[in-house]
């Protein structure tokens, strides 16, 4: 008996290093946009191996009800996914984070019940690290549903502050870990709720402040933290897979942070605590009105293209807003039929959220070897006749090169180095940043203004006819 139990133990082990090896060849493969269904399929069927090896586990009790849980998400889960809107992944990705935080706060909530519940005094370490993934996991948690709330606008995604507002976060952070020393010395189940409510003040507490736009960074900061909630969960649990995945989360949304970070040229602490797109969004908005610009009909820029040789396309967040992305591709398929080179340049943080242009062209089934990174691209725009600037501002905004700017430092597209400048949007308005644009008023930039998609496709009837 105690044989076989040992043989079923090292059988488990090794398919949960079997799936600890898919998921790190799954992130791998979600690296490139050519791998990226099969570093997600890969990431599945070790899941599946994962979740099929726990119901092997010999403690395991309350099978029926955590079937029971299994059907009710994914009968939520599958659905949502399968008809979101690309402009709303942002606000899904928060609440799948969301639960994930949470489900990991209450299996650390119940590990304290555990071993507090015998009469022996648990080692400090174990507590600690139980009480860490409460903390952890219910940050995760709050804030994400406040993340969830902005995006989805259902109230201002404008940053909310309040005077003392960064003395009082901090003075709630630090009272939540007084009481985790305070529970390590006198373990406490009333104390743990108490922690439980006050981790989940502070959730919202860091999310408020923050400006709506910002909000994908932080998703992928509380993204990272879930994970660490989750590799807590782990030890309390004592599972290896939990320790695993939760660790890779943990660091791949860290990582993740950083890069989107240093694409938007700010710093985690300047996007925490600066309440960016308040003062400087307001203040700016709209004031390039009285500043003459040229513009041109959807008809005369498809003759202008037809006749170029080589054209960069740069899509920003507006080809989301307009879901413009079939008929970009009309387009470039019409240039190309007449013998014009076209790429698309894209920047790592154009749209709302990280490989949002790259998700975007996919779907409308744009070649890859189409798709050029930032880097790739910038070299290439001097040698174009035209750039086609389409709903994108900031990533092309020349402001990032100058000191003084909000985006000051942010590596931009070199649009302004194409023969022609041409920007498909629908007003002045400015982009995320809030800020004015010069490049709109540079006399080699020509403006459409329209909605994305209804320009493009009389873009399209022009190219053809010429
Ligand atoms: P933005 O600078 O936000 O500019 C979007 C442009 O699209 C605006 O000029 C807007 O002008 C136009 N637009 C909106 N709807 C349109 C429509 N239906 N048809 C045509 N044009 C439309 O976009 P971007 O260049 O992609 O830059 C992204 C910004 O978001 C950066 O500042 C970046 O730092 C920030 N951000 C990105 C991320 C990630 S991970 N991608 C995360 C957080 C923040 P009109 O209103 O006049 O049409």
């Amino acid at each position: 008996m105690t044989g076989t139990l040992i043989a079923r133990g090292t059988v488990i082990d090794l398919c949960y290093l079997f799936a600890a090896v898919t998921f790190i060849l799954a992130l791998k493969g979600l690296s490139n946009p050519k791998r990226a269904r099969s570093g997600n399929f890969i990431a599945m069927v070790g899941m599946a191996v994962a979740i099929i090896a726990t119901f092997f586990r010999p403690e395991l009790h309350n099978v029926l009800p955590m079937v029971i849980a299994m059907v009710v998400g994914a009968a939520i889960g599958i659905p949502v996914s399968r008809f979101v809107k690309m402009t709303a992944m942002p606000q899904l990705v928060a609440i799948f984070n969301g639960v994930g935080g949470g489900a990991a706060a209450l299996v650390s909530v119940v590990g304290y019940m555990h071993i507090t519940a015998g009469g022996d005094k648990p080692a400090t370490y174990v507590v600690l690290e139980v009480l860490l993934g409460v903390l952890i996991g219910t940050v995760s948690f709050s804030g994400s549903a406040i993340a969830y709330i902005k995006l989805q606008e259902l109230i201002t995604g404008r940053p909310i502050t309040y005077p003392g507002q960064q003395v009082i976060n901090a003075l709630l952070g630090l009272g939540a870990l007084v009481l985790i020393v305070i529970i390590l010395i006198h373990p406490s189940v009333a104390l743990l709720w108490v922690l439980l409510a006050v981790a989940f003040i502070v959730g919202m507490a860091i999310v408020l402040p923050i400006g709506g736009a910002d909000v994908p960074v932080l998703i992928s900061l509380l993204n990272s933290l879930t994970g660490i909630a989750v590799a807590a969960s782990g030890f309390t649990l004592d599972n290896n897979m939990l320790i695993v995945a939760g660790t890779l989360v943990g660091a791949s949304g860290l990582l993740l942070t950083q890069m989107m970070c240093k694409a938007m040229g700010r710093s985690l602490p300047n996007i925490l605590f600066s309440a960016f797109g308040s003062a400087v969004t307001a203040g700016a908005a709209g004031g390039g009105e009285d500043r003459p610009v040229r513009s041109q009909s959807p008809e005369d820029i498809g003759v202008t293209l037809a006749y170029a040789k080589k054209v960069a396309i740069i899509p920003g967040y507006g080809l989301a807003v307009a879901q413009a992305q079939h008929t970009i591709r009309e387009l470039a398929d019409e240039l190309e039929a007449k013998g014009i080179d076209v790429f698309y340049a894209i920047h790592p943080v154009a749209g709302r959220m990280p490989g949002h242009m790259n998700v975007l062209l996919a779907e409308a089934n744009v070649p890859y070897d189409k798709l050029l990174e930032m880097d790739e691209a910038n070299p290439l725009l001097k040698d174009c006749d035209v750039a086609l600037v389409v709903g994108a501002n900031d990533t092309v905004n020349p402001a990032a090169r100058e000191a003084g700017s909000p985006i000051s430092g942010m590596p931009i597209i070199n649009a302004d180095e194409a023969g022609q400048v041409v920007f498909l949007k629908r007003s002045m308005r400015p982009g995320f940043a809030g800020i004015e644009n010069e490049l709109l008023f540079n006399e080699k930039t020509t403006l459409v203004f329209g909605d994305a998609k209804e320009t493009l496709t009389k873009m399209v009837a022009s190219v053809a006819a010429n």
